[in-house]
């Protein structure tokens, strides 16, 4: 009898669901995370958001989602206010056994499709790939949350990938995380949607199981980014192509990294009509005084 032909397994990975993100981020990312982003790295990330931002001495930063604090951390040794958000109950433990807790740095585990914060920050940071996680109307609600938290004149920074990059990787990659960690990933980037579905299996070595996870992210091009920022209230100001400063040219670079700042003029303009008596609009309503702090949290 001959012997029943072999047949070759279609490869299907599995999709990401909905919530990945609960998932995602646990204490093995964690690791992962800190032999991928070594302080030293952290710094020069640092050193360009400090100059992007153009900060004042002291200023007031939200870094959301903040992981387990590398930018937050520095930025308050630094000098800086911080307040560092993150979901993942692993980050955010990291990020408190890391990082002296006090005036300067607190951590908090927030969802940040419920932030609430108003005015009080000089500079909102998104960075390394923390958008995009959700429905396109979950997206857009996340960066108006962000543009609500900063006062009139403040910055947001978004470090993302760039899809124009994206769109000329290989389906199937592997590829050296850190000193330790070997990746396997099956990528499907949809160049109509940009929608990226990753599923990565990770070696590390001294390790005898392999870690599987999926992820779902939406990209932007920059014309995309431009309308989005626009559309939660912000003015675009630049785009780089990674933390060496150097402007995006649309080519494809990797990292889009978009800098807008919340106007000031509508405030100027709610000045102007309360000294005539007016009642100013929803639009003209400035920001509440700093630490007018969180409200109630509200679903997007
Ligand atoms: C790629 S990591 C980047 C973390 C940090 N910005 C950095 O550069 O190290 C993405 C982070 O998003 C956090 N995250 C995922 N979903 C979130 C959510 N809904 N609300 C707040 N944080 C979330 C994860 O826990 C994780 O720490």
């Amino acid at each position: 009898m001959l012997p029943a032909p072999i047949r070759e397994a279609k490869p299907s990975m599995p999709r990401a669901d909905h919530d990945w993100f609960r998932r995602f981020f646990d204490a093995d990312y964690v690791a992962a995370l800190r032999d991928e982003k070594p302080r030293r790295q952290s710094r020069v990330e640092v050193d360009f958001l400090v100059r992007a931002l153009d900060l004042p001495a002291g200023a007031r930063i939200l870094d959301v989602p903040c992981g387990f604090g590398r930018h937050a951390g520095l930025l308050a040794r630094r000098g800086f206010h911080v307040v560092g958000v993150d979901l993942s109950p692993a980050m955010i433990r990291e990020a408190r056994r890391l990082w002296t807790v006090g005036p300067r740095l607190r951590f908090r585990r927030l969802d940040m499709r419920r932030m609430t914060f108003r005015g009080e920050f000089d500079a909102v940071v998104n960075l390394y790939t923390s958008f995009g996680y959700f429905t396109p109307a979950q997206n857009r609600a996340v960066l108006r949350r962000m543009a609500r938290a900063l006062r009139p004149g403040g910055r947001l920074l978004v470090d993302h990938r760039d899809p124009a990059f994206d769109a000329t990787l290989p389906r199937r990659l592997w590829y050296r995380v850190g000193p330790r960690r070997f990746v396997l990933e099956d990528r499907r980037f949809d160049r109509r949607t940009r929608v990226t579905h990753s599923t990565r299996l990770t070696l590390t070595a001294g390790q005898r199981w392999v870690v599987q996870r999926s992820l779902r992210l939406q990209e932007f091009t920059l014309p995309q980014w431009r309308r989005m920022l626009r559309e939660a209230g912000l003015r675009f100001l630049r785009a780089y192509s990674g933390y060496d400063g150097r402007s995006y040219r649309g080519t494809s670079t990797r990292r889009l990294i978009v800098l807008a700042e919340r106007p000031r003029r509508r405030r100027a303009v709610r000045r102007r009509a309360t000294r005539r008596g007016a009642t100013p609009g929803r639009q003209g309503a400035a920001a509440p005084p700093r630490g007018a702090g969180r409200r109630r949290a509200s679903a997007s």
